[in-house]
């Protein structure tokens, strides 16, 4: 089949696996809810919404994978959308590969995307899919930094860290998810011993060190990451006052 005749599909690799200490005690963070709902579902739910995702695959807890399975199955998706469960790894780079492993033929294009950025607009979502199907092997959606930067020495906690720098804030954005891959890069980043192992925390940064071009476009202020306490009153705030739109 030549190129342009090629169908272009696109699968969404959400990594669910994490314990998400720093939330505080309780269930997997994809676990808990917001508005009453699963975080993960929320999370699916917002890939579903993209008429260009046909296929979902969830990386839930190593032991958590019937459970995941039974929350999906419990929960509508789009009669267009598959999904897929499938056992996580130790950090978050072996679940996004065992996410990918389990793709089947016929992706070209893969979404990877946190379960703990439950609130992504799908705008976003599409924005991102178009990108990569536009010709970008490696697209991130991000958005600039309220925050000036400082580069430090590391110390013990609670000591002073000397500056070492203060990059130029215009020149920096805060990365969001979904990141939008064409497949084949996004496969060769995850089984290249140079873009795998130590100081990358994302897939875009893994693509990087393989020397291919990562592009950004746009993010959203409601793709925030959940990671702390407050994180989930915003949530809150947000499913709230979307719920309240809806209703008008
Ligand atoms: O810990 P952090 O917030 O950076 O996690 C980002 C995403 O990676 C979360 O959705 C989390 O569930 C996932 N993750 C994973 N497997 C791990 C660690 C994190 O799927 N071992």
């Amino acid at each position: 089949m030549s190129e342009e005749a090629r169908p272009h599909r696109t699968a969404a690799v959400i990594p669910a696996a994490g314990r998400g200490v720093r939330l505080g005690p309780g269930a997997p963070k994809a676990l808990r809810t917001l508005g009453g709902t699963p975080m993960l579902i929320h999370a699916v739910r917002a890939m579903a919404a993209s008429r260009a995702v046909s296929l979902v695959v969830v990386v839930a807890p190593p032991e958590g994978a019937p459970e995941v399975k039974n929350l999906l199955d419990e929960h509508a998706l789009p009669e267009r959308t598959d999904y897929l469960v499938v056992p996580g790894g130790e950090t978050r780079q072996e679940s996004v590969r065992l996410g990918i492993e389990a793709l089947p033929d016929g992706i070209t294009t893969v979404l990877v995307h946190d379960a703990a950025r439950p609130l992504v607009p799908v705008d976003t979502v599409d924005a991102v899919v178009e990108a990569v199907r536009d010709g970008a092997p490696a697209v991130v959606p991000a958005l600039p930094l309220a925050d000036t930067v400082k580069q430090v020495e590391p110390r013990e906690k609670g000591e002073p860290e000397p500056v070492v720098a203060t990059p130029e804030r215009a020149l920096l954005r805060a990365v969001q998810t979904p990141q939008g891959f064409d497949r084949e890069t996004l496969q060769r980043a995850h089984r290249s011993e140079t873009a795998v192992g130590e100081g990358a925390t994302d897939c875009a940064g893994m693509v990087e060190r393989l020397g291919a071009p990562v592009v950004v476009v746009p993010g959203h202020e409601e793709a925030f990451k959940v990671t702390r306490p407050l994180d989930l009153v915003l949530a809150e705030a947000v499913l709230a006052r979307r719920r309240a739109n809806d209703g008008f």
